[in-house]
């Protein structure tokens, strides 16, 4: 029998939801950027909204801030609490001009299952943590999932020593915020007491909206991979430089976007798996109407759910950027800037995660994720699974992205009977019945 959340829940995460969309930049909604006043604002209300749900708060090595449940109870078979953990978590950083809701709502719905257990006076046998990770979007420094990096420590020195236009620091960053900024390179001590790594995410696509299910149980985040692309030509003055002359380093760019996007559709084709590859983001120098282009700065991003067809379009990727700058009489220069590959998610948790939508009377459906999610980097040293709640025709990464708060607390039934499932106690329903 489909129940519907209680007023009282909806009305705490639309609260919350509107609470934490009020910390953008004014002429932006919604934009809170990592390290950016509006995130630092965001970040101490969070942390207060974790303290009133009685969690001990502390920012880690990564700059996580983690708010922490702890274990009270023996474990079911008698034992202390032997220090295992279980973390929920998401991220409320945003892309500029982006929503309301991803990541966002990952992390109130993580709040939503310690208000469930506070309510209901449960105590659990390991520690719960509730975690906004830093950093999820990818950011100037080119590296998203900053902090879900650096606990399995994928942060490199040379990645947290890249300076942006600004002269900002990454690891100096992170320690501003709170992080120590050290042992980047190693996993978080404690991976091995972890019992699971779980998070709630919008599905930013339109699957469950259009089949008309409540829950989506993702089954592997794709390998993520970035480069920067530098195309240098010659800059000139546009009145009399002749076209046989040119060295347009624009033009060259233009000419290696339609060449990635060709290459990349034939490769979407003939795999038949979920790839794509978009450069979204291009730089001109010097960027003046009356100047032919010298140089071109931008960045490609890669995504592939499967390791032949990334094979595939590296194989072909460098010498088609040769190729179109030779005809232009233009350099190029590729940089990797990230690589995420594939994460496959916990077998168990997908079940555990299947039964208990299933126990609060909710449809879900087993799919991939086209986006990059924490829970990829969480899987590689904890069993890890994630989430989807429908989002409005799945749009996200602007301001229409928009989710129920009915979607947000059903989504936390799921967590909170996991939570349960994994504390030994019977599966239960946590709809209101
Ligand atoms: O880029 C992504 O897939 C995620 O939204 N950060
Ligand atoms: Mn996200
Ligand atoms: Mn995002």
């Amino acid at each position: 029998m489909k129940v519907s959340p209680a007023k009282a829940q909806t009305a705490r995460i639309a609260a919350a939801i509107d609470k934490l969309a009020s910390f953008t930049e004014a002429d932006r909604p919604y934009t809170r950027l990592v390290f950016s006043p509006e995130f630092d604002a965001a970040r101490h209300w969070l942390a207060d909204a974790f303290a009133a749900a009685g969690l001990v708060c502390h920012i880690d090595s990564g700059g996580n801030l983690i708010g922490t449940r702890t274990a009270n109870l023996k474990k079911a078979n008698g034992d202390k609490a032997d220090g295992t953990k279980v973390l929920i978590g998401s991220h409320i950083d945003t892309v500029p001009a982006g929503g309301r809701f991803d990541g966002i709502a990952g992390v109130i719905a993580a709040l939503e299952v310690v208000h469930y257990l506070n309510q209901n006076q449960i105590e659990l046998p390991f520690d719960l943590e509730i975690v906004d990770y830093l950093g999820e979007e990818l950011n100037v420094w080119g590296t998203s999932c900053l902090g879900s990096r650096h606990m399995a420590g994928l942060l490199t020195p040379e990645i947290l020593g890249r300076v942006d236009a600004d002269g900002r620091q990454l690891g100096n960053e992170i320690t501003r915020i709170g992080g120590t900024n050290l042992g980047c390179d190693k996993v978080r001590s404690d991976a091995d007491q972890i019992l699971a790594c779980l998070e709630l995410h919008i599905e930013q696509a339109k699957i469950l909206e259009t089949q008309g299910h409540d829950i989506g149980i993702v089954t592997a985040i794709p390998g993520i991979y970035r480069y920067g692309i530098s195309v240098k030509g010659q800059a000139g003055h546009s009145g009399t430089t002749p076209m046989a002359d040119r060295q347009d380093a624009l033009v060259a760019a233009a000419d290696i976007i339609q060449a990635i996007n060709r290459l990349a559709s034939d490769i979407a084709r003939d795999e038949n798996q979920h790839f794509v590859a978009t450069i979204g983001k291009i730089d001109v120098f010097p960027n003046g109407a009356a100047i032919v282009p010298g140089q071109v700065e931008m960045t490609l991003d890669m995504r592939s759910a499967s390791a032949h067809a990334k094979s595939a379009f590296l194989a072909a990727f460098e010498t088609i950027c040769r190729d179109c700058v030779t005809r232009r009489n233009c350099a190029v220069d590729v940089a990797p800037l990230a690589a995420a590959d594939i994460a496959p998610m916990d077998s168990d948790l997908m079940q555990n995660l299947s039964d208990s939508a299933a126990i609060n009377g909710l449809s879900a459906i087993k799919l991939a994720s086209g986006a990059g999610h924490d829970t990829a980097h969480l899987s590689r040293f904890a069993p890890a699974a994630i989430i989807f709640i429908p989002c409005r025709d799945g749009l996200s990464h602007c301001p229409e992205e928009f989710a129920s708060n009915e979607a947000i607390a059903k989504g936390a039934w799921v967590l909170t009977s996991c939570v349960l499932a994994l504390a030994g106690k019977p599966f239960q329903a946590v709809a209101k019945q």
